[in-house]
């Protein structure tokens, strides 16, 4: 029976040795994979945890460079320490940092975008206003801002909303929502050079900080000061530019009221009747070789940077700021619509519409049209309210945009689509 047994039992063990090395095999192919999937765990959180350390390390860079330029990331708490009248529909906001620590610098001709909360709004109401002081005022921020009625044409409309807001709604000691100073019109106060500044209207405000800031800094070039008004108690700011001019010879201010009133003698209250234009300028200037810096209603500034290219001034010498909506080119007016224009489609995702767009619009203006509705603020490519992610498609800016947004998103109120486009709005 010997004879028999022998070979079962090696049989036997070998396949016990073949099923032991089977089991070793796959304990060990099993503890490889949970040593992989733990390797991975810990891999992912580490990636993880390096992930934040570069975000916190990218905020505490970008917010570095803001404090290093000047600026601060987000919005900031300011206080409105003084409002002062200017005229009768022009108030100047004193603005002092609500947390007491230093003001940063800022550019002359910059602005500062303000996050309103209105009583009757769920979202904050954004608008940009120019500072309107020198830089070398470094108490205070300040702003002037003018009370916008309804125009003529429709005074069933409603008032100006921030600008009546401020006005009628925020009082001394008001707490505001303000970004920090930004803008790429501005003086340049390294560059030396003669300088035109012209302020219609309301748009004497970043050119009057330029002027202010001149002065301050020893600029000691030649200066001419344009302001356009309809008449005297619409000039702000007059005591202060006869000071100005008083106080530097090589400051000449210039107001010119197109619609006087009979008690205001040319000479003695202003300088010149009529539009600042370019006919003046030919008169009182020796040569066209200055840099001109141009803030006010669209009408005029399109006028004045049309006939100062005519007159051979380089565009890079004509430098120009539009409030509001109407942010113009330098010379031409908006494209015509070529018969043959492209068409292409636009789709906004959330509000579920698709539209075609066929023309000069800019993708805000096609928005609004049709009853979409994104937040804006300066309407210029300035101030980053209206970003939009563009899920698909590719859209084009006449001029590159002062607030670049991050790749895959737009600044709609100043482009327009080069394809078919899909809008995250
Ligand atoms: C870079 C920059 C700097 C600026 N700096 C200054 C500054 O220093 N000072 C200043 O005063 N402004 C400045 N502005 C302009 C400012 O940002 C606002 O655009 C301005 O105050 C008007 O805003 P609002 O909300 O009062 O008027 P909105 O509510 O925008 O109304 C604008 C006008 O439209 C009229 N309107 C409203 N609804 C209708 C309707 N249905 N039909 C017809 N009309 C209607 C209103 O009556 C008003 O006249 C600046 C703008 C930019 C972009
Ligand atoms: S609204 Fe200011 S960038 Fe578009």
């Amino acid at each position: 029976m010997d004879w028999l047994i022998a070979p079962v039992t090696v049989q036997l063990l070998g396949a016990l040795l073949v099923i032991g090395a089977m089991l070793h095999l796959a304990f060990s192919l099993l503890q490889a994979r949970r040593d992989a999937v733990q390797a991975r765990t810990v891999h992912d959180q580490r990636l993880r945890i390096l992930e934040k350390d570069l975000a916190g390390a990218a905020a505490r860079h970008l917010r570095a460079v803001r404090d290093a330029e000047g600026g601060w990331s987000g919005s900031r708490k300011f206080r409105v320490e003084r409002k002062v009248p200017e005229s009768d529909t022009v108030t100047s906001f004193y603005l002092v940092p609500h947390d007491g620590k230093p003001l940063p610098a800022f550019k002359p001709g910059q602005f500062l975008t303000f996050q309103l909360k209105l009583p009757d709004r769920a979202k904050p109401l954004v608008r940009c206003y120019s500072l309107s002081d020198s830089p070398s005022e470094t108490d205070y921020y300040r702003i002037s801002v003018k009370r916008l009625d309804p125009p003529p044409k429709s005074p069933e409309a409603p008032p100006g909303q921030s600008s009546t807001f401020l006005h009628t709604q925020v009082p001394e000691g008001e707490i505001l929502d303000v970004k920090a100073p930004a803008g790429d019109f501005f003086l340049d106060l390294e560059e030396r050079r003669p300088i035109v500044l012209i302020g219609g209207g309301v748009g004497i405000t970043p050119v009057f900080s330029m002027l202010k800031a001149a002065c301050a800094a020893g600029y000691d070039q030649e200066i001419w000061f344009f302001s356009g008004a309809r008449f005297g108690a619409e000039q702000i700011y007059k005591d202060d530019l006869r000071a100005l001019e008083a106080a530097h010879e090589n400051v000449r201010i210039r107001l010119c009221y197109s619609n006087p009133t009979d008690d205001e003698k040319l000479g003695e209250h202003f300088h010149h009747q009529g539009y600042v234009g370019v006919e003046l300028f030919k008169k009182l200037l020796p040569s066209n070789n200055y840099v001109f810096y141009i803030c006010g209603p669209p009408p005029m500034m399109a006028g004045v940077t049309a006939d100062l290219a005519e007159w051979g001034v380089p565009e890079a010498d004509i430098r120009m700021e539009a409030f509001g909506p109407a942010s113009i080119k330098k010379t031409e007016p908006a494209p015509a619509v070529a018969a043959d224009a492209p068409t292409f489609s636009v789709e906004f995702a959330h509000s579920g519409k698709t539209v075609n767009w066929s023309g000069a619009d800019s993708l805000l203006e096609l928005a609004e049209a049709h009853d979409v509705v994104i937040d804006s603020g300066c309407r210029a490519g300035n101030c980053g309210t209206c970003v939009t992610a563009v899920r698909s498609g590719a859209v084009d800016y006449a001029t590159p945009p002062a607030a670049a947004p991050d790749a895959g998103s737009c600044l709609v109120c100043i482009a327009r689509p080069t394809s078919n486009v899909v809008l995250d709005a």
